[in-house]
Parts: C-alpha cells; structure tokens; sequence
C-alpha cells in the first residue's frame, strides 16, 4: 500500500510542478509538455520513456488497489463479528471516505486523460496544444468542469493526507502530533498548487 502510494504522491508533485508553467506562458508549458515526450531520447526512442513512466503508474495504481482490498479482508477477517454499536466519531472524516475517495480519483483519471491527454472532450482537443487546451477547459462558461476538478482534487487531498499518515504511522512516527500536521501540511501543498492553475483561468490571469 505505502511503495504503491510513495510512487503516485512522487508523480502527483512533479505533475503539479509541472503545471505551474502555465504561469509562464503558454510557450513555455508547450515546450515542457514536448519535452516529457522526449526524455530518454536518443538513448530510447521519442516516448519511450512516458510509455514506461504510464505503464508503471498503471501497475502501481493496479497493486493499490489490490493492496486496499487485501487489507480489508484481513480486518474483516479478524473481527468476524461485527460491532453491534459502531460509533459514527470512531474514525476522521478522511479515513472513512478512503472507499469511496479513491473510486471519485480513478473515475477523474479516466475523465482527465480523455480531457487533456487524448482531448477527446475538451473544446480545442490538440495534444500538440496543451496550454491552449487548459485555458479552453476552465473558460469561466465551463465552470462545472472547474466545479469537477475542484471536487476531485480535494477528494485526492482527503485521500492522501490519510494515507500518508497511515503509512508515517506504520513507519514507527509514534506522536500522532507529527504524523498528523506532515500529512495535512503534503495535501495542502498539492491541493493549492493543482487548483491554483483552473482558478487562474477561471478568474482570467491566465488566458
Ligand atoms: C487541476 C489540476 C490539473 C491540471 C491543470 C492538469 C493538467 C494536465 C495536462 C495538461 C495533462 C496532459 C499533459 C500532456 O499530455 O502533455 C495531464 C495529464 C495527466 N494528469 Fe493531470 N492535471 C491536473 C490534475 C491531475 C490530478 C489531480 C491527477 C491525478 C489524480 C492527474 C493525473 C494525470 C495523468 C495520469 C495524466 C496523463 C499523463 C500521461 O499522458 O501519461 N492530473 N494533466
């Protein structure tokens, strides 16, 4: 659960780095989306390296999941009678929501790389453009797009600030205190710098 989870956290904060180029212009968030496209060259072919990157995310996101209903079982597993009375304040509002958190982020994914991968559903739809597809996509007359995203990327920092205190605390962090602000302070960061790109569109700072 935790390499898996290490692997996605280490990919969503060089994504969200990444998207922060959109700060400084259009010609410069092209040019690192081109460039992703040639890492690795001429050592690999052109792509080969994202291919790989993909491949590994994908196998990553898999084991994930599997890890999570492996987990489960085991806990069922060891209270094979259920509490009569399970107090509703037993858990945080994140830890309850993992379920259910993490199906909201993988439907996103799906919808996002259709978005501004493939550009299947997004108004400009050019791989070759990515800039111009992010401002189309958070035009202020699509703010359900913005409204989806917000919702998804605050679902991801729910997710990950208890998953990263699960696994601080797995690793022996034995004050609470410490586990606790590290993983809100990781979500927090990652939040604000994803959503900090939409709402520059939205409001028209970035265009
Ligand atoms: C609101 C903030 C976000 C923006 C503006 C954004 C922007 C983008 C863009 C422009 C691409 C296409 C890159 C390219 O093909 O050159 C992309 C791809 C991708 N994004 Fe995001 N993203 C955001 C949030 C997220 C989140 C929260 C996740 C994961 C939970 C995510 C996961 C991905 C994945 C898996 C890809 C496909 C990468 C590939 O082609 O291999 N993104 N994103």
């Amino acid at each position: 659960m935790a390499v898996t989870g290490f692997l996605l956290v280490a990919y969503l904060f060089a994504h969200m780095a990444g998207n922060l180029k959109v700060f400084v212009g259009a010609e410069s968030f092209d040019h690192y989306a081109h460039w992703i496209r040639a890492i690795g060259t001429p050592v690999l072919p052109a792509t080969w390296y994202l291919w790989i990157q993909r491949s590994v995310l994908t196998v990553a996101v898999v084991a994930h999941i599997v890890s999570a209903a492996i987990l489960a079982r085991r806990a069922r597993r060891a209270r094979p009678v259920r509490y009569a009375h399970r107090p509703k304040v037993q858990a945080s509002y994140a830890a309850r929501t993992m379920r259910w958190g993490g199906v909201i982020v993988l439907l996103f994914v799906i919808y996002h790389i259709l978005d501004l991968t493939t550009g299947t559903l997004n108004p400009v739809g050019d791989p070759a453009r990515p800039y111009a597809n992010v401002v189309a996509d958070f035009a202020p007359d699509r703010w359900y797009v913005t409204a989806f995203y917000v919702l998804a990327v605050v679902a991801v920092g729910f997710h990950l600030q208890h998953g990263v205190h699960s696994a601080l605390r797995t690793l022996g962090y034995r004050g609470r205190g410490l586990a606790q602000r590290v993983s809100w302070a990781v979500s927090i960061v990652l939040v604000a710098g994803f959503l900090a790109v939409p709402f520059a569109v939205l409001t028209g700072l970035v265009s």
